[in-house]
């Protein structure tokens, strides 16, 4: 039973180094979000890639001695190889080198020419490298780039133009129109002041470099990376193309999810090329906060990049997803730090969550031999379980629509807390000296191991190699029907099932030795 359609994107990464741990975070967050959306029923395709073009590209090949397209091959390898650590399972990776995009973005240019979106005059001013964004003097901060705060380069080049300034006020209308299309509040709010404070066109085309997809009426300029970039949204779908039956299916996207660095990129330039393409917009641009470390923001040329092929080596790939998408609160900046992950480690994940699963299955086989009996009619310790283990999975689903990914998580393990929390309330070692309550501790045992299962069904969008572990435990390996979304109705785990302790799940992080 599909719901409909749901397409989530995250940025094209630039692959002029390595990624860090602030790429991953908008990567498996959005892996979470199509996991998620898969689950509930929605026909998903998750679209991610890498940015390939620019004059940014060229100078890291040049530096490194290599051609740009041997450059971003090895690049690009590497980020595929991340990914794979990461279990982010897309549905397509787009790289902007591939002749499938190129030849949209070259047809998508000609006919904003065509039609007049596109005209040749002269540029003069400025232009930010590290962020691929030409800038009008009176944007500068001191003379640097706004957003970056680096220096900028004077221009002087024959360029074509896009008529931004023909679609601000239909941008304008549909911004207001549409309060959901920019989040969360506070950017739009930014958004919708840069626009007001007046567009001039966009450059978008470059001649004094080649590396870029070549303006196809005029073989001396090559495209704008960022108009380049933009366009992979639709490529990927076949726009366009003979066979478009992905886009017709997918777009409007449903979520572009980036970091707040480029939702301007995405909520202007973006839809306005969408406009004079006729087409729809974007469904909503989501962009979130920066992870920033202890020392300030990460960049390569202050050496603190924190690289995450590491942390998964050492760590294990759930609990890294599991502190990313926790730490990092909807819409404002998080901070990183390998103490907070050891904690988060320790504390949520081994003690609340691993202690749950450990101690309910050892006191099931203690007192049943490990089998499952059915219910007694439920206490109200016991309907308090059973009515938050409910109300989650509906609170999960309303803040995943936001994109509330630490907000859901949060919600979840109050769920976790309450589960501990009637194993004290209840107490089955005191239940179990007592032959005449037997019947009680064993709907204590059904109640947690239901608990159990409503846990792992819904952290598994977050954390994908938990569930198995989680479900031969619970005996549940062969019953994929108990492992859905949908299955999340309380007394669906069957009496009889015989759960059987493993290893432990999140082994606790000595910290002693530490300074
Ligand atoms: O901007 N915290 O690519 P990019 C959180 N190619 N997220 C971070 C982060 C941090 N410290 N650092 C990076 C580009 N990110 C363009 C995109 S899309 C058509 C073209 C994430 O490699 C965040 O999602 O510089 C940010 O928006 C993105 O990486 C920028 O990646």
């Amino acid at each position: 039973m599909s719901k409909g359609t749901f397409y989530i994107t995250t940025p094209i990464y630039y692959p002029s180094s390595n990624l860090h741990i602030g790429h991953a975070y908008t990567t498996v967050a959005a892996d979470a979000i199509a996991r998620f959306k898969k689950m509930t029923g929605y026909k998903t395709r998750f679209l991610t890639g890498s940015d390939e073009h620019g004059q940014k590209i060229e100078r890291a090949a040049k530096a490194g001695g290599k051609t740009p397209q041997e450059f971003v091959d090895e690049v690009v390898a590497g980020i595929k190889h991340l990914w794979g650590k990461l279990e982010v399972d897309y549905d397509d990776f787009i790289r902007t080198t591939e002749e499938r995009h190129k030849s949209v973005v070259a047809a998508v240019f000609q006919r904003l020419y065509d039609q007049g979106d596109i005209y040749k005059a002269s540029y003069e001013g400025w232009y930010c490298t590290p962020c691929e964004a030409f800038w009008a003097e009176s944007r500068l901060e001191d003379g640097n780039c706004p957003d970056c705060g680096r220096p900028v380069e004077l221009l002087q080049e024959e360029s074509y133009f896009f008529r931004m300034s023909k679609y601000a006020q239909r941008l304008l209308q549909h911004i207001e129109e549409h309060p959901e299309f920019i989040q969360p509040t506070a950017r739009r709010n930014e958004m919708v002041s840069f626009i007001k404070s007046g567009l001039e066109d966009l450059c978008v085309s470059r001649t004094t470099f080649n590396w870029g997809i070549p303006v196809p009426f005029n073989s001396k300029h090559v495209v704008y990376v960022w108009v380049d970039a933009l366009t992979n949204y639709i490529s990927a779908l076949g726009y366009g193309t003979e066979d478009d039956s992905l886009f017709r299916k997918y777009w409007p996207a449903d979520v572009h999810l980036m970091g707040k660095d480029i939702v301007r990129f995405h909520s202007i330039i973006w839809p306005m090329l969408l406009m004079a393409l006729g087409l729809e917009l974007p469904r909503q641009v989501v962009g979130h906060g920066w992870i920033l470390l202890e020392s300030g923001k990460m960049s390569k040329s202050r050496g603190n990049v924190v690289d995450p092929l590491t942390l998964v080596d050492k760590y294990g790939v759930d609990s890294i997803r599991y502190y990313l998408l926790r730490e990092m609160p909807f819409g404002s900046d998080g901070s990183y730090s390998e103490d907070a992950l050891v904690e988060r480690i320790n504390k949520d994940l081994a003690n609340d969550l691993g202690n749950l699963v450990s101690r309910s299955i050892a006191m099931a086989e203690k007192y049943f031999k490990g089998q499952l009996q059915s219910p007694a009619a439920p206490e109200v310790p016991d309907q308090e379980l059973i009515d938050l283990a409910e109300q989650t999975s509906a609170i999960v689903e309303e803040l995943m629509d936001r994109s509330d990914i630490s907000g859901a998580l949060a919600a979840i393990w109050r769920l976790i807390g309450r589960a501990n929390k009637y194993v004290d309330e209840t107490a089955p070692w005191a239940l179990a000296k007592d032959p005449a309550k037997n019947e009680r501790l064993a709907t204590v045992m059904y109640n947690l191991a239901e608990s159990l299962r409503f846990i792992t069904v819904m952290v598994s969008p977050f954390m994908p190699n938990l569930p198995d572990k989680v479900w031969s435990q619970l005996g549940l390996a062969g019953r994929p029907e108990l492992h859905t979304w949908s299955s999340l109705s309380w007394g669906r785990l069957p009496a009889g099932t015989v759960v059987k302790r493993g290893p432990a799940l999140f082994p606790r992080i000595d910290t002693a030795g530490k300074k």
